[in-house]
């Protein structure tokens, strides 16, 4: 039976790259045979962090975030696509998982970076294990790193030259790796109610 998986992704600027890893991401999961949706955050718009889903009062959350929440809640995995931005964390994903922190819990995530050098966003990949460990996840050890992510893949999000060739190859096993968690995960869930 397919996973729901949701692939996020937060960058807001006009010229953004990452985009293309992302609809990568997708389309590669569903010849899979899983139900992958790309979350942009962009596109979702939440504001800069006011108030967290769960401090609202049922039923007054905003569209946006209410829609997004029972999205997270209703998904067996995560895929969190990491860019780097002066060594940290690009805002517009941290805000977005920010809003949220029960949500998450209880199902595996993983982490593909990239960036526009050979370093492929690493010091994003990291900063983001810890974040998602918190945000009760569990990273999965498999990682991609995408690097310079426009000579990896093409506008359309197809691999190109010797790095996209690289991401073709390591995709299947981190693929792999995150279904047999996110079957593991469900598995469980629905053996036992997660404790809290
Ligand atoms: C404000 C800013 C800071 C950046 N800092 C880094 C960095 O620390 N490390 C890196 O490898 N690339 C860095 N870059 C280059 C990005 O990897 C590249 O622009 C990438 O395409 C950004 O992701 P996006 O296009 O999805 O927004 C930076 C780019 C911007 C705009």
């Amino acid at each position: 039976m397919a996973h729901r998986i949701l692939v996020l992704y937060g960058s807001y600027r006009s010229d953004r790259m990452g985009i293309r890893l992302a609809d990568f991401l997708v389309k590669r999961l569903k010849e899979r045979g899983e139900d992958a949706e790309l979350i942009d955050a962009k596109a979702v718009g939440l504001p800069m962090l006011d108030r967290m889903y769960k401090e609202y009062k049922p039923g007054t959350a905003p569209p946006a975030m209410e829609a997004l929440a029972q999205k997270i809640k209703g998904a067996d995995a995560f895929v969190f696509v990491t860019g780097e931005y002066n060594w940290g964390m690009q805002p517009g994903l941290k805000n977005l998982t920010d809003h949220f922190l029960e949500e998450w819990f209880w199902r595996p995530a993983a982490i593909a970076s990239y960036s526009a050098g050979r370093l492929a966003g690493a010091r994003s990949n990291s900063m983001w294990h810890g974040t998602l460990s918190e945000m009760g996840m569990v990273v999965i050890s498999s990682t991609l790193t995408v690097g310079p992510i426009g000579g990896a893949l093409d506008a359309s999000g197809e691999p190109t030259g010797e790095a996209g060739k690289a991401l073709s190859e390591t995709f299947p096993r981190f693929a792999d790796d995150l279904a047999w968690w996110t079957a593991a995960a469900k598995a469980q869930r629905s053996a036992k109610q997660p404790p809290y």
